[in-house]
């Protein structure tokens, strides 16, 4: 039976890295140490991802409300994105990742600014996986920051549609997630990719994000292998000529 399959591995893969607070906090380490793991955990599954045959990886690295967290905690994550970027950027660039930052940089200090700048820069020519950072983004100031550059550029209300409007989004470049992973076993989207999820098959584990390896990887992978993706429509059938033909199946 014909069911749509889909490629087996996806192409684009989008996460949120939820839980090293808690796997912080279980070592009796501050948050922060938690978010510095977390950061080893990416730059694995960056690589591991890239070895795959995945071509998109976004992982959500600040969201938009991040600031209402401890001035601590903000501060350290902040930081975190100078140290990662001196530690794993060199390494990454040889790896053919090519780094996209997506959010909101007008609230971001000169320092965190100027550390994404350079690692836009430094990958700009790669192409064997592009890493998109989403940072100090929130998916409804995504909508709406298209709506105001699609205005700005003089488009009609008549000339608007689902297809136009998507060039002005943040991950205009990159095809929509195939699959949308959250660790740290809560259930939600949490204003991530709103847009672009709409037909994304969604994966929650209860592993904490400094816990997700390879293994981890994989077995999302392998769940989203088994999914069936129809994209609002029928399942598909082959008669006896080879000719598809419709499943009476409820989406
Ligand atoms: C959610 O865990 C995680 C974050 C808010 C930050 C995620 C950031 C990283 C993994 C580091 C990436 C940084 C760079 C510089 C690329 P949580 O703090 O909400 O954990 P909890 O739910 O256990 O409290």
């Amino acid at each position: 039976m014909v069911t749509e399959p889909g490629p087996a591995v996806p192409r684009h893969v989008a996460i949120v890295m939820d839980g090293n607070g808690r796997w912080a906090n279980k070592r009796l380490m501050p948050r922060v140490v938690g978010h510095k793991f977390g950061v080893d955990a990416l730059v694995n599954i960056i690589h591991a991802s890239a070895a795959r045959g995945i071509e998109y990886l976004t992982v959500f690295a600040f969201s938009s409300e991040n600031w209402k967290r401890p001035q601590d905690e903000v501060s350290g994550l902040m930081n975190l994105v100078m140290v990662a970027v001196s530690k794993y950027l060199a390494r990454m660039a040889e790896d053919g990742v090519r780094i996209r930052i997506i959010g909101d940089r007008s609230q971001v200090s000169e320092k965190v600014r100027a550390a994404w700048d350079h690692a836009e820069t430094l990958t700009a020519g790669n192409r064997r996986i592009t890493v998109s950072v989403a940072f100090n983004y929130g998916g409804r100031w995504d909508v709406v920051q298209a709506c105001r550059r699609a205005m700005e550029a003089g488009l009609s209300p008549a000339e608007l549609d689902e297809q136009v409007l998507s060039r002005y989004m943040s991950l205009s470049y990159a095809p929509d997630p195939d699959l949308f992973i959250r660790t740290g076993g809560e259930v939600r989207i949490s204003n991530f990719l709103l847009w672009q999820t709409a037909y994304t098959e969604l994966y929650f584990t209860d592993c904490l994000w400094p816990d997700f390896d390879e293994r981890a990887l994989d077995a999302a992978l392998a769940d989203y292998a088994r999914r069936d993706r129809r994209f609002g429509r029928v399942k598909t059938d082959v008669d006896a000529g080879g000719q598809p033909r419709a499943l009476p199946v409820a989406d």
